[in-house]
């Protein structure tokens, strides 16, 4: 892991159980109203991350689920005693008005909202909530992948002493 500056680390990701690993460290981190933007192109890892996340969470409870990727349901929730986990892949919506229908402000109230995709709705992403986790995955074709995490809020503090 590289420490960039207070608020942006980095880890390299030699294979898909280290992208579980990161989803799984984080859970133990999140709480009601975290916003979780998921990037990186096509195949590099996102869902890997989420689905590991949100099987930790649930583990933790002593629950076991099947979390399938969001590409065409467009959202997917699950729910634990401590809080409700919306996981949302934007990569097919077509405009600002089926974001609407997903109610993700009203996820946020309740949980924690990951996002795959949210380059598809930038704007939208910055009115939600100011307090994000932006977590950029990089394919780097016949190398490591690897995982860039800039904090802002209170996850700055939170993020301390992470490893995976
Ligand atoms: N660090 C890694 N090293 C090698 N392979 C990985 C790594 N992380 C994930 N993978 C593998 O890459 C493939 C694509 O992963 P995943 O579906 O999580 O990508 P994604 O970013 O969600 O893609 P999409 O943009 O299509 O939603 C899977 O087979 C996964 O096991
Ligand atoms: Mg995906």
């Amino acid at each position: 892991m590289v420490v960039k500056s207070e608020a942006i680390l980095e880890f390299e990701l030699p294979s898909a159980a280290a992208t579980a690993r990161l989803g799984e460290a984080l859970a133990g981190l999140v709480d009601v109203g975290d916003l979780i933007l998921l990037r990186g192109d096509l195949g590099a890892g996102k869902t890997t991350l989420a689905r590991a996340l949100v099987q930790a969470h649930l583990a933790r409870h002593g629950l076991a689920e099947d979390v399938p990727s969001p590409t065409f349901t467009l959202v997917q929730t699950y729910e634990s005693p401590s809080l409700l986990l919306t996981h949302v892949d934007l990569y097919r919506i077509e405009d600002a008005s089926e974001l609407r229908e997903l109610g993700l402000a009203e996820a946020l109230d309740e949980g924690v909202v990951l996002v795959e995709w949210p380059e598809r709705a930038e704007e939208e992403m910055r009115r939600l909530s100011p307090s994000r986790l932006d977590i950029s995955l990089f394919l780097v074709p016949e190398g490591m992948h690897r995982a860039r995490i800039e904090a802002t809020g209170s996850w700055t503090a939170r993020l301390e002493g992470l490893t995976i």
